[in-house]
């Protein structure tokens, strides 16, 4: 399975902070924001990732994480000309994609929760197996976001699994209170698929749209993210405020870092501990670095 961190946007509703720098390179509290969405797919397990982000960017972007050898994981990077649309992302990535499934995460959401690996892993699953899935999350302002009307299995909700009725981008009077929240997981040919979607009236190829078809062919799963999950997009002062405030109080009260790219590859076997001991150096004398070597001399497990 592939995977596509889309870092684009102009990121306006953040000006004066990204008129000269990527919004996904700002400050969710103590670490860059895509290092955020980067953990999250790596949690999928996922190790090759296409980095999409705006010409001015994607340079930044692969000055900070390279070519992904020092998290484990094959980095790649494409150039979205404009912001014309989250869909657009399967058409940029048609190549890298080739033949198989493919999870998108937006790079200014971030997740945290126990066990989200294992909604992952339940995602992937779904997607090999040739069905898309999404994730609801609740919400108080619906209207802000591409929302889910669904009901729930009969059987088997424990898992958070319900069957989605219906999915509006941005709707007027919203058929639920949950959310689609920023990261897909597709079946093989989304490309394919994203290239039938029509610009919507603000000119932009909708996800919703992508996620509609899936739906109106029977293929679209989802997933709630219940209590114990936690889901932010960042992309407003309000949310990144909110987000740099979540993640300081969890990392204070829980004593270590969240979100270590460095870290889950080593968890995972996808680097050693000479590598991680690189990586603790080149972050220097930063409660970053300082992670790493608790984690490389055993203070924490897991
Ligand atoms: C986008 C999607 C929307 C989704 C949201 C999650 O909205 O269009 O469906 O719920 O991301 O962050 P945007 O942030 O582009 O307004």
């Amino acid at each position: 399975m592939k995977g596509i961190i889309l870092a684009g946007g102009s990121g306006t509703r953040l000006y004066p902070l990204t008129m000269v720098t990527s919004k996904q390179l700002l400050p969710v509290y103590n670490k860059p924001m895509i290092y955020y969405p980067l953990s999250t797919l790596m949690l999928a397990k996922i190790r090759d990732i296409l980095i999409i982000s705006t010409p001015e960017d994607t340079p930044r972007i692969k000055q900070l994480l390279g070519d992904g050898s020092a998290f484990g994981v094959n980095l790649s990077y494409a150039v979205q000309e404009k912001p014309e649309g989250i869909a657009q992302a399967f058409l940029i990535g048609k190549e890298f994609i080739g033949d198989d499934p493919c999870a998108m995460i937006l790079g200014d959401n971030i997740f945290y929760g126990n066990g989200l690996g294992h909604k992952l892993h339940d995602a992937k699953v779904m997607a090999e197996k040739g069905q898309a899935c999404v994730f609801g999350y609740y919400v108080e302002d619906p209207k802000r976001f591409g929302v889910m009307e669904f009901s729930r299995h009969e059987k088997g909700t424990e898992n958070g699994s319900v069957t989605v009725l219906s999915v509006e981008e941005k709707p007027k009077e919203p058929k639920s209170n949950y959310a689609i929240v920023g990261l897909y997981f597709y079946p093989a040919g989304v490309s394919e698929k994203a290239a039938q979607v029509k610009p919507s009236k603000r000119g932009e190829l909708e996800i919703t749209t992508l996620n509609d078809m899936y739906l109106q062919e029977g293929r679209l799963g989802a997933q709630l993210l219940g209590r114990g999950f936690t889901w932010m997009d960042a992309g407003t002062f309000d949310s990144l405020r909110k987000a740099t405030n979540f993640v300081c109080m969890i990392e204070q009260y829980q004593g270590m870092t969240i979100s270590a790219p460095e870290e889950i590859a080593y968890w995972s076997g996808w680097i050693d501990a000479a590598k991680l001991q690189e990586s603790a150096k080149r972050y220097g004398k930063s409660p970053y670095g300082e992670h790493l070597k608790a984690v490389l001399e055993g203070k924490i497990i897991l």
